[in-house]
This record gives C-alpha cells, structure tokens and sequence, in this order.
C-alpha cells in the first residue's frame, strides 16, 4: 500500500486529523525520525494489528531525553526520507511537532518518574533519560489516544519502561515490542550506525556475535553463557564494553537456581569510537552448574 500521509505540525492539526480519521483502531509509533528498515517494521507490525484503522507515526527529537553532551545537535533529521517511508508503508498521518509545540511552557514541571529500573543499565550512563522517554511518550499518547503503539525490542528497557508505564498509570493502550531488524552480518539496525566509520562498522557487529555466542550456550547456565560472549567481545578491540548482563524478561535478577527452561534477556551496551551502541536477546537457560 503507498499513500501520501498527512502531515500534522501542530497538536491543533493532529487533533482535526484524528477526528476526521476513518473508524478503526488507532495505532501508533512513536519515533526520533531518521527512519530506517528497522521502523518499516514497527510500522508494519502495528498495521497487522489494527487492520484498516488509522496509523499514526510521530517524529520528534525529543530534548527531554538526551543528556549533556549526548547527540541531541547532531542527531539526524531527514523528514523528506521519513515521508516516503511513511508513504510507503501505508502511514495515515505523520505528527512532526517542534520542541515549543511538545513543551509549550518550556520544560515540563510535571514529568514521568520511571522507577528503579530506569537506574540499571542505561540509566546508569544516561541519568534522567528514561524519564524524558516516558514523558514524552505519555504526551504523545494523550494526544494520539492510540489502541495499540509498537516499539522496537531493540531497545529493551524502554520497552520494559513503557510497558509498565502504560500498566501502572492506566493508559488503556496495548504495548507490542516488535522483534530487532538486522543487517545480513547481524548488526541491529539504528538510526546512530551512520556515525560509525567503515572499519568501527565491521566491529560493530561483535556485539551480535556476542549474543549469540551466549544464546547458543544458554543451555549450559548463565556462567558459561556469558562467558562464551566475554570472549567474543574480547576479539574486538575497537569495542569498549560498557555492561554484559543477563537479566529476567522484565530486567529483574535471576534467582542463583534456574529451573531449567527459564526464559532470560541478554543485553549488551558498547562504545565503538564515540557511538554507543546496544543490542539484546532472549535466553532460554539450562542448569547452571558449569559443565558442558
Ligand atoms: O525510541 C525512540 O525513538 C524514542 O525513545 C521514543 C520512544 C520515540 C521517545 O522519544
């Protein structure tokens, strides 16, 4: 399906859009822009699920969510691009707001307090950038009042985050982590891999390597999972390691003992040059005592 998507710059815009809009389900997904193969599938996740009813995709480079001195100057914008992927893909109306129109009042006093696992892993590097996600993402769903949003596994904590957010507050909407696109040698796909010169992009892709060497030894237990990924990680020295963990499906700790059958997460966050990079997937463990 190729059709031309509204474009909506104003929340008064998206308003009128959506009263207008053909009777359905809404769905949302909620991206940065610099649109890739890896959105094209959140948005063609979201339509299988709500059939003909209205796609909506916002693009917007959030403030609220980059720290000083991370990318938010440098982060790309190519809105021509976005709009012919969202045409391609069958997007109804695209909401591209500026900063004054998302914060019209400046910053916000009233945000998202994300709770403790926005102080693991990510939040570890990057304080405060999971309540700027969450806030965000809470405003854009009050104004889109979508059925379904999708969001990408690729980025699991948020998507931990944003599951829970929509559970505690209420929000009446259905979360769907769609599963990571990859390139041919495995690299997640990302709108920050453009920074990354030819010979970091060949590095890069250890981080799946990584992974996989973990996932194909998970029977064996935690310990040699997450060894057989140390020293995958170790062949690339280009790579430096910021954490390798292997977590529950929602971030938690693993208990000492696993029954065997445990369903786990592995997640991996790297630097590569100046480019951060994170990558995860899912586990299946076996006994932990060592042996092969
Ligand atoms: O994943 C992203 O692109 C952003 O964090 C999101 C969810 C659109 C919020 O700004």
């Amino acid at each position: 399906m190729s059709q031309t998507p509204v474009l909506a710059s104003s929340r008064a815009e998206l308003a009128t859009l959506l009263a207008d809009a053909r009777p359905g389900p809404v769905g949302m997904v909620p991206t940065m822009g610099a649109l890739h193969d890896g959105h094209a599938s959140l948005l063609r996740t979201a339509r299988d699920r709500i059939g003909d009813g209205p796609l909506v995709t916002s693009i917007f480079v959030n403030p609220l969510q980059f720290g000083a001195g991370e990318d938010l100057d440098r982060y790309p914008r190519t809105l021509d691009d976005d709009l012919d992927l969202c045409a391609r893909e069958g997007v109804d109306i695209v909401f591209a707001p500026s900063v004054d129109e998302v914060y019209p009042g400046g910053p916000p006093q009233v945000t998202v307090h994300p709770g403790p696992v926005a102080e693991i892993l990510e939040g570890k590097t990057r304080p405060g950038h999971f309540r700027g996600v969450l806030t965000v993402v809470a405003k854009l769903f009050g104004l889109v009042r979508p059925d379904v949003a999708v969001f990408g596994q690729k980025d699991y904590q948020q998507l931990v985050l944003i599951r829970r957010m929509a559970l505690d507050l209420n929000m009446g909407v259905e979360i769907v982590g769609a599963e990571t696109v990859r390139e041919e040698d495995g690299l997640a796909l990302s709108s920050r891999n453009r920074y990354l010169d030819p010979e970091q992009r060949v590095a890069a892709t250890v981080l799946n390597r990584a992974l996989r060497a973990a996932q194909e030894n998970a029977s064996y237990g935690v310990d040699v999972a997450l060894d057989e990924a140390r020293a995958e990680l170790r062949t690339e020295h280009e790579v430096n390691l910021d954490y390798l963990v292997v977590t529950d499906p929602d971030l938690g700790e693993l208990p000492e003992e696993v029954p065997p059958g445990t369903e786990a997460r592995i997640l991996v966050a790297a630097r590569v040059g100046t480019t951060r990079l994170i990558d995860n997937l899912p586990l299946v463990l076996g006994r932990n005592d060592g042996e092969r």
